[in-house]
């Protein structure tokens, strides 16, 4: 079986989801239930005899280690942590707490299991650690797409975190042999994404006629990454990646915010008819601090050594994103009450 850490998130319920219906390997997932976790993400595989939940702390280290002596994972697929930039800035500790210590936590709860069982069990084990392009920081225009080699300039709380886990990740496997691999992604989209992020915040919205927030001049660009395509990348990866190596994955989809703003009403213009365009919703704010002009990803590891690339093209993977969204009205009602509503006050209230 193999240990999946965050899985009631956006990622890692779409990893085990494209897990269980790929892979014949049992899934634990260790969530705590933070805002960001719904239980609603996995109903589909609740009475799947391979899908086990576990709610908990990746901090609780004897929590950990229980698991780790009871179900011998073959594989840990590490997605738990906070993160949305947004939050970084309002509330930096709990970045600290979850994405740094959290992992370091995990690391050493796992390389003190390691060291009790035996070699061959120990050399098909792998850490796999899910990390972000946010740490390379922010590119210039005319700078090529990071690789796995460029420097780590992060900006915000939020990628300051990623970047030390990713630190200590590659510290344990250069110190202790320990069987790691960083993945670090572009921006993910797709079904069951919280709405606080870009895409679906801007697709319920565009839905019910309310303003579409850009910040500052709209022209900051992301790489836009199908979930499934990373879920892929992600198998792949633990599957035939080498010990020791950092893969990117990205989406070869690079767009400016009011871009993708634009091409999501067109798209909900399109679903679901209104009288006036949607377009004439946009509303530029006040900008985030420290935000990042551009991140682009060079891929181009992934594609040599494991033959991914991704599959799915930016204008159908949205239509798929808004559709799944306009399907599943019960799952978009559950998660917009309750501390969701605190959040939009917080962070757009003196925008
Ligand atoms: P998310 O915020 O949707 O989900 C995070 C999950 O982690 C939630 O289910 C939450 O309950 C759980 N969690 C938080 N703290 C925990 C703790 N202490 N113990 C156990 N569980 C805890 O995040 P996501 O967008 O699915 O991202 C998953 C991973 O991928 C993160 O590590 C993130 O940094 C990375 N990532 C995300 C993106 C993206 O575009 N969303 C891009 C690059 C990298
Ligand atoms: O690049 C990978 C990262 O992508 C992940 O590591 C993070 O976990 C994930 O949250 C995401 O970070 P971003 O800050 O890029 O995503 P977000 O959806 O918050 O914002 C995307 C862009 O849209 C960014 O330039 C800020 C802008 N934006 C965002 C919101 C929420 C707006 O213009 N208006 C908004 O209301």
């Amino acid at each position: 079986m193999i240990l999946v850490t965050g899985g009631a998130g956006f990622i890692g319920s779409n990893f085990i989801l494209d897990w269980l219906a790929n892979e014949t390997a049992p899934v634990l997932n260790l969530d705590k239930l933070t805002y960001a976790g719904n239980p609603g993400n996995l109903t589909a595989v609740e009475k799947d005899a391979r899908y086990r939940f576990v709610h908990g702390d990746i901090n609780d280290r004897a929590l950990v280690e229980q698991l780790l002596r009871e179900h011998h994972p073959s594989a840990i697929v590490h997605f738990a942590a906070e993160s949305h930039v947004d939050r970084s800035i309002h509330g930096p500790g709990e970045f600290v707490q979850t994405n740094v210590v959290g992992t370091f936590n995990l690391l050493e709860a796992t390389r003190a299991w390691l060291g009790t069982v035996s070699a061959e069990e120990k050399s098909r084990f792998r850490f796999l650690h899910v990390s972000t392009d946010e740490v390379y920081g922010s590119l210039s225009a005319d700078s090529p797409p990071a690789t796995e080699i460029f420097p780590y300039v992060p900006s915000s709380p939020y990628s300051a975190s990623k970047a030390a886990s990713d630190h200590l990740v590659r510290a344990y496997c250069c110190t202790y042999q320990f069987p790691s691999l960083i993945t670090n992604c572009s921006n993910n989209y797709g079904p069951r994404q919280f709405p606080e992020k870009l895409i679906p915040l801007i697709t319920l919205n565009a839905l019910n006629m309310k303003a579409l927030p850009i910040y500052g001049d709209g022209l900051n660009i992301r790489d836009w990454l199908y979930v499934g395509d990373h879920c892929s990348a992600l198998r792949a990866v633990l599957a035939r990646g080498r010990i020791g190596e950092t893969y990117n994955v990205g989406g070869n989809s690079e767009k400016t915010n009011l871009e993708v703003v634009k091409t999501l009403c067109n798209i909900v213009d399109e679903l679901r008819p209104a009288a006036s365009p949607r377009a004439s919703l946009l509303n530029f704010v006040k900008d985030r601090p420290g935000h990042d002009r551009r991140y682009a990803l060079d891929a181009g590891k992934l594609a040599r050594e494991l033959g991914w690339e991704p599959q799915e093209k930016f204008e159908s993977g949205l239509r798929k994103t808004v559709s799944w969204y306009l399907d599943n009205p019960q799952w978009v009602e559950e998660v917009v009450s309750g501390g969701y509503r605190n959040w939009l006050d917080t962070n757009y209230a003196a925008r």
